[in-house]
């Protein structure tokens, strides 16, 4: 690949990633450290227009570990979004201030948006319930940390797969790699969107099912049911607490299986589970580091630096 495939790119839906592009960052990540040149001089804007703690503060950490800056707002009551400004406004102001944009919208479609304004890069960190695609990368940085391989696992994904935008990301990056199980456990009214079952359709082999069943999987995937995206909420408080994964699901797991959450969790797992060996959702959220870290280092510098 050459320098001006990474450099300048947006990263707005893990659609636009091959595997190969998936390798690329998990690799740059597994050899990055601390730099104190590496970004020096260069400006990220932080753009929060949604709550965040592990996503706002790892871009952050990662791009201050290769000493850029840091600017932005970590709620749309702060900005001028609260004075009527379009995203599309905000947006080209921004890119005047900064090297690249890192955005977090209630909107699905916002990043897009945003990333068709600006002529510098724009990272989405989450659009309203359709994708997260760097969460997606630190996902599988941690499989591949702690299973050792992606190709052939087989994964269960737990909770809110309707609204939650993790799974949605997380699953079509699965079907760049090789036989693939996935198994989707959710309330029947929580299940993968259409869309997302069409993409897997001929790639890996799927199974819907309502029952907590966690036995023979590699990687449990489990969310948080996404309460700020139901259209009524009382749709929420019939679904609310469905599925608890405490010390006795976890039995069910082999030793060597992990289970993973993007966090924050609520109370679908229990804090009695953190000390099993099989918890890595803490390890998985400290991957944000290296993998944000590798994804600002492409994005400005390219590939050969
Ligand atoms: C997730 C998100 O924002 O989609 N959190 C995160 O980025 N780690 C998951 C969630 O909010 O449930």
């Amino acid at each position: 690949m050459t320098d001006q495939h990474w450099k300048n790119r947006d990263v707005i839906s893990i659609h636009d990633f091959s595997r190969e592009d998936i390798e690329t960052v998990l690799h740059e990540a597994a050899g990055i450290v601390p730099n104190p040149d590496l970004l020096r001089g260069r400006v990220m804007a932080s753009l929060f227009f949604e709550p965040s703690t592990r996503t706002q503060l790892s871009f952050a950490s990662a791009c201050e570990r290769l000493v850029g800056q840091v600017i932005g707002f970590s709620s749309g009551e702060v900005s001028s979004k609260a004075k009527g400004e379009t995203l599309a406004d905000t947006i080209r102001m921004v890119e005047g201030y900064s090297d690249v944009i890192v955005v977090r919208h209630p909107l699905e479609g916002s990043a897009r948006l945003a990333a068709d304004t600006a002529d510098i890069p724009v990272i989405n960190a989450g659009d309203g319930a359709n994708q997260h695609p760097t969460q997606t990368l630190l996902d599988l940085f941690t499989m591949e940390k702690f299973s050792g391989k992606i190709d052939g696992l087989s994964v269960g994904m737990v909770g809110d797969l309707r609204y939650g935008r993790t799974v949605h990301s997380l699953a079509t990056a699965l079907t760049r790699f090789k036989r693939i199980k996935l198994r989707l456990i959710s309330p029947p009214t929580l299940r993968m969107p259409p869309s997302v079952l069409r993409e897997l359709e001929g790639k890996i082999e799927y199974a819907e099912q309502e029952e907590l069943d966690l036995t023979g999987l590699d990687v449990v995937y489990v969310t948080r049911i996404q309460k700020e995206r139901f259209p009524d909420i009382e749709e929420y408080e019939k679904v609310k607490g469905t599925y608890v994964i405490n010390a006795e699901v976890a039995q069910q797991l082999s030793p060597t299986a992990i289970i993973l959450h993007p966090l924050p969790r609520v109370d679908e797992i229990h804090p009695e589970v953190d000390a099993l060996p099989q918890a890595k959702y803490f390890e998985q959220a400290k991957a944000g580091i290296p993998v944000r870290m590798a994804l600002l280092k492409l994005l400005l510098l390219g590939e050969d630096r």
